[in-house]
């Protein structure tokens, strides 16, 4: 089937981001969709993001006073007006000829913070003066620290609030079906603002070498240590993308970042790893309001938002349905999505009772304690 070229105009009846995936799914090719649908392995902890959400339950709330109500948050010492960022994701003009210049459009419109990817399609400062709204920048640090160094400083001059360190990727994940498409980036498109930089030789599994991916590659994956060679070599806050595991939820505060990302890089990397809403708990319990806690994964509605602000998120990222939506309508689209989430979010605020995101916490969600106590009051009064 022929693509079909991106729409000019939203149809009356889009509704929801799942109606941004079929739009998307039209005009992509099929190698762009395995890339940007897909996830490692057999794709479990795709699904899971998704299904963990689905299986919580938020609270009604009835008659609360709304008068005065908002979305905004701070955060690193920033206002924004809502909570939702777009991940750093490679390649947009894979999915749009106007590629991420669409996207901060997109973004601009609703004033949306997003995350320039280190595999952006388009150069960081075409990205920034282009945008009109708040910008992070995503490293992928790698061995060439003389070429990372000079990036940082072109980031920092460019205007880049933050740096958001993804740590969760010393490999790029077992994406089977990337390699059932035989999947390769189309001509012209690629990472621009690695230009120049050395780079290792890519692996190939050589029968009969002692190893696969130990050697080379794994020789110069990240270490805690680099995280003080990077606070060295940059002015912006650095927040670490990719715990998963309360553990380096402290280490990362011993290294003294200044935020971390709850992510499972979409379900792209350790297939089988937990959801990110189900680690979520014992993270924010261990970081302990120390720094703010952002998390990504199968966000798709505003419900889904609500619930991970209640369970310890000051903010989310959202990555493949921004893509979508720039894949249908560029920055059009990219902007609906937008506002489709923070419409969705506003409502879930207003049934659950909660007229800021202050108010947002545990009691959001539904406590199925008060099943089990028919007779007596409930457990914990609020
Ligand atoms: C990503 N992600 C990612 N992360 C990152 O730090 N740097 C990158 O370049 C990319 N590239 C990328 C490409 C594609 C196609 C996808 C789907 C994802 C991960 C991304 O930032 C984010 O963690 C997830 O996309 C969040 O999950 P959802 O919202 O896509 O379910
Ligand atoms: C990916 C890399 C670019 O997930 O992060 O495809």
């Amino acid at each position: 089937m022929p693509l079909l070229p991106p729409l000019t105009q939203i149809p009356p009846e889009v509704a929801s981001l799942e109606d941004y995936e079929r739009l998307a799914r039209e005009r992509l090719t099929d190698h762009a969709w395995a890339y940007y649908y897909g996830g490692a392995g057999d794709e479990i902890t795709v699904r899971r993001n998704r299904e963990a959400f689905t299986e919580l339950a938020l609270a009604p709330r009835v008659l609360a006073p709304m008068t005065g109500g908002h979305t905004r948050i701070s955060l690193l010492g920033h206002e924004y007006d809502h909570p939702i960022f777009l991940a750093p994701i490679a390649y947009h003009r894979m999915a749009h000829p106007d590629g991420e210049v669409a996207t901060a459009l997109g973004a601009s419109a609703l004033k949306a913070g997003m995350i320039l990817s280190t595999h952006a399609s388009m150069l960081l400062e075409q990205v920034a003066a282009a945008a009109q709204a708040p910008l992070w920048y995503q490293l992928y640090l790698q061995p060439d620290r003389g070429f990372i160094r000079e990036l940082l400083q072109r980031v920092a001059a460019a205007g880049y609030r933050a740096i958001v360190l993804t740590v969760d990727a010393p490999l790029k994940g077992l994406r089977n079906r990337e390699h059932h498409a035989l999947f390769k980036l189309p001509p012209g498109i690629e990472a621009v603002n690695l230009k120049g930089m050395k780079s290792l030789p890519p692996v190939y599994a050589q029968p009969g070498a002692p190893s696969i991916y130990f050697g080379p590659h794994l020789d110069a994956a990240l270490t805690w240590k680099d995280i003080a060679w990077l606070q060295e070599n940059t002015h912006l806050p650095i927040i670490v993308k990719g715990i998963m595991h309360p553990d380096d939820a402290s280490l990362a505060l011993q290294h003294q970042v200044a935020g971390m990302v709850v992510s499972n890089h979409g379900g792209r990397t350790l297939d089988t790893a937990p959801a990110t809403i189900e680690v979520l708990p014992a993270i924010a319990d261990r970081v302990a309001g120390q720094v703010p806690i952002l998390l990504d994964g199968g966000i798709r509605r505003g419900t889904d938002i609500l619930k991970a602000l209640a369970l310890g998120a000051k903010a989310v990222l959202i990555g493949r349905p921004y893509i979508y939506g720039l894949a249908a309508a560029g920055a059009v689209g990219v902007a609906h999505v937008l506002n489709i989430l923070r419409a969705e979010l506003e409502m879930a605020m207003a049934f659950t009772g909660r007229a800021t995101l202050d108010q947002v916490d545990a009691s959001t969600l539904w406590d199925w304690e008060y099943r089990t106590s028919k007779s007596s009051p409930p457990a914990r009064a609020r």
